[in-house]
């Protein structure tokens, strides 16, 4: 449970750490998926920032070898809807739209789009152009599908689609419906996708992505996030001084990552460690993730017992977004009145991620709230702590690899994501201590058993939620009323899209079996078979 937050100390101690060097930029429009765009980047080799997609100029300190304009919730053909600002046509680097960045190309370059009549969403099939064929100049096209195959499957997500592709550019690939799904100018390297390349459902994407970095952009992929543990040392060492770090754990990865390297950089004298214990965690986890956090060599860990505030919060809510706020205020106010007693600190270290940056910037992108993310809070202002935040340019899988790097243990670098607020998203209806602890005993039942099988990691995260409704069922010859889990194991690389992680249907009723048996209350398990989207991970 990191408690990120971006939005406060100067923009120098927001700069610090930042890498240097040559990129590729992406203009935010609000998909849900600009930030992946930035993570493939990233994991081709190729360093890249997001910024607002009405940003008047090129990010500062970044040699800009190529722009991306992202998708969004936007339509061209409506009055009001973000434009294309200036300086991209001028910049004289390569181009790629996505989505509505392709609808921006189109009208800069004088075609047409329209409001599709029938919106595609989901998996298509792509065909591409043999570019050999074409009957123009196939200066971008050649380079951007090189080395992918001319049929391919796509992620659409889209309202609008061209109608008119402008006379400078021509058709690269087309959908079964006939959408056209690319295009490429004819002589300057300017292109348009109306899939996502970003998805990791799009077959070839990282691909083309790769081909747009070196192909077009001409940039060397040599971005490799694990190799930084010494400058971030230095940035850790050169933000804190002489201070004092409170570093705010929860057995998380990133948190737990940040807390590692704070102490290589710092020793064990200047690093405070402090867990809330807000009695909304896993079954046992206060004791495991405290092990966990000695091995690391931590001598300062501080236990709050916080659980009897949020179980007295939480009483009769049952909104999830209530829930969801609840929880990060006390969050946060546990954390105050910690540091309020304890005046030495002087900074606060936070696993602060580069998505949680772009996301709290609030840069107007107009991507819409889902679920409002408990881990976005007040804190550094109201304890007035100075930051350092190691990771805030960096991607979870980025962290990860320090991790490993800093010598953490498998176990605990390749954990199920867990939510910042708990089994209490995972409990649909009041959440009560006797609930929490029939959740706790289900969810330990199913992901022991995932471990015990072997199977912990075809799921990417899994769990048991407890559902409002109550059925009739029969045990022995009596009959029951009873209470119900949902299990949920999905498969993703990002927790952005999931699919439904396919568990032999004997294991599951294994677990069901064990479950029923063992957690007084609870009377039938059904499975989740729902991806995201349209169902979100988690059931609140
Ligand atoms: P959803 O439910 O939005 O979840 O599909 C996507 C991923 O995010 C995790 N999640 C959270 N993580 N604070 C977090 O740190 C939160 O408030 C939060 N809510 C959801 C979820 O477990 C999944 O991995």
């Amino acid at each position: 449970m990191s408690m990120n937050h971006s939005s406060t100390n100067d923009t120098k101690t927001q700069n610090a750490g930042r890498p240097k060097g040559d990129g590729i930029v992406v203009l935010d429009y609000g998909s849900q998926y600009t930030l992946l765009i930035a993570r493939r980047l990233r994991e081709i080799g190729a360093y890249s920032e997001v910024i607002d997609g009405a940003s008047q100029r090129p990010p500062e300190g970044l040699v800009v070898r190529g722009i991306i304009l992202s998708g969004g919730p936007d339509s061209v053909t409506e009055a009001g809807s973000r434009a294309l600002p200036d300086w991209v046509l001028k910049h004289n680097v390569p181009v790629l739209g996505v989505c509505y960045g392709m609808g921006l190309l189109v009208e800069a370059f004088g075609g047409k789009m329209r409001s599709a009549t029938r919106r595609e969403y989901g998996q298509a099939h792509l065909k591409v152009n043999d570019v050999h064929n074409l009957s123009r100049k196939k200066f971008l096209g050649e380079k951007l599908f090189d080395d992918t195959p001319l049929d391919q499957t796509v992620w659409m997500s889209h309202g609008d689609d061209v109608a008119e592709v402008p006379k400078t550019f021509q058709t690269a690939a087309t959908t079964d419906d006939g959408v056209v799904a690319a295009m490429v100018h004819d002589t300057l390297p300017i292109a348009a996708l109306q899939y996502h390349p970003e998805v990791a459902h799009s077959e070839f994407g990282k691909e083309l992505l790769r081909n747009f970095a070196t192909k077009l952009c001409q940039l060397e992929l040599n971005w490799d996030g694990s190799a930084r543990i010494q400058s971030l040392c230095q940035y850790i060492e050169d933000v804190v001084g002489q201070g004092h770090v409170l570093v705010a754990c929860s057995g998380g990865v990133d948190s737990t990552v940040t807390a590692a390297l704070l102490l290589k950089a710092l020793g064990p004298q200047r690093v405070t460690a402090v867990f809330c214990d807000t009695g909304l965690l896993r079954q046992n986890e206060v004791p495991w993730v405290a092990e966990k956090l000695k091995v690391l060599g931590l001598q300062h860990l501080e236990v709050l017992s916080s659980s009897d505030r949020f179980f007295e919060a939480l009483k009769g809510v049952t909104d999830p977004e209530e829930k969801r706020k609840i929880i990060g205020k006390l969050f946060i106010e546990e954390f105050e009145a910690y540091a309020k007693k304890h005046p030495a600190f002087t900074h606060l270290g936070q696993g602060t991620l580069y998505p949680d940056v772009i996301e709290s910037a609030g840069h107007g992108s107009g991507a819409k709230v889902i679920k409002s993310h408990h881990n976005v809070g007040g804190l550094p202002d109201r304890l007035a702590l100075k930051l350092c935040e190691p990771f805030r340019w960096l991607f979870k899988d980025e962290v990860r690899s320090i991790g490993l790097e800093l010598g953490l243990p498998l176990e605990l670098i390749e954990r199920h994501p867990f939510p910042g607020p708990g089994l209490a998203v995972r409990i649909l209806g009041e959440v009560t201590r006797e609930r929490v602890k029939m959740l706790q005993q289900a969810d330990h039942v199913f992901i022991s058993s995932l471990k015990e099988h072997g199977l912990y990691h075809v799921p990417w995260q899994a769990f048991a939620a407890l559902l409002p409704i109550k059925s009739v069922g029969v045990m022995g010859d009596n009959r029951t009323y009873q209470q119900t889990i949902a299990l949920r194991a999905v498969t993703s690389s990002d927790g952005m899209t999931a699919g439904v992680a396919e568990l032999p249907l004997s294991f599951l009723t294994k677990v069901a079996d064990q479950i029923v048996r063992q957690v007084h209350g609870i009377n039938r398990v059904v499975y989740d078979i729902t991806t995201k989207p349209p169902a979100t991970i988690e059931w609140e």
